[in-house]
């Protein structure tokens, strides 16, 4: 439900630059966490994995850190809105913006690997990127508040006890915000 709800609600305002503001406002914080997480720098290049029609993930990394993003989504309507947006913005020199589902995604080139909190399934693609990609990548994973996990793809306790000692986390449970806590996972 709320899944759905996010990408109607991205596609609805994607054409207006006022309400692209205001909605960036809820990312912005979030954002500058992961940012310092990861330490993501201008030489890293990084992956977003689940943009939506209005990807301030992608925005403000590039932004803030001047790094190249691409950008994925397994949504067609989502990628022509975003693209037209990244256009708008006249980042698309930065940020790529590519039709593709995670699931059959080739990871190696990237230094941080950014995951929605909408993106399904989600356990299998964090296994998937682990398992394919280079040593010392680094990824960052949201993770929902717990009363909303219901409406969303998780990680199981088993996977995040497993990865323990290679992940830190940042808590995000402050209010009004879907996010419970940020992790970072860091391949060996
Ligand atoms: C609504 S967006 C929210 C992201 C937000 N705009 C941001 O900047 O962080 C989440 C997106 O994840 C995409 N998604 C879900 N599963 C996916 C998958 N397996 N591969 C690629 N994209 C996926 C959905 O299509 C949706 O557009």
């Amino acid at each position: 439900m709320i899944k759905t709800w996010t990408k109607w609600f991205e596609k609805l305002l994607f054409n207006s630059d006022k309400l692209v503001n205001l909605y960036d406002k809820y990312y912005k914080d979030i954002v500058k966490k992961e940012i310092r997480l990861a330490k993501i720098k201008s030489i890293d290049k990084v992956l977003i994995i689940g943009g939506g029609a209005v990807p301030c993930t992608a925005i403000n990394i590039a932004n803030t850190t001047d790094a190249r993003v691409d950008v994925i989504d397994i949504d067609e309507k989502a990628v022509k809105s975003s693209k037209e947006l990244i256009q708008r913005l006249g980042l698309e020199d930065r940020i790529k913006i590519y039709l593709k589902d995670a699931k059959n995604i080739d990871v190696k080139n990237y230094d941080v690997i950014h995951i929605a909190l909408q993106v399904t399934p989600k356990e299998e693609i964090v296994n998937n990127i682990w398992n394919r990609c280079s040593k010392g990548t680094r990824m960052l994973i949201r993770q929902p508040k717990k009363f909303l996990k219901i409406f969303y793809s998780n990680l199981s306790e088993v996977f995040i006890m497993g990865k323990k000692d290679k992940m830190k986390k940042i808590c995000e449970n402050n209010g009004f915000n879907t996010i419970d806590d940020l992790l970072l996972l860091v391949k060996d």
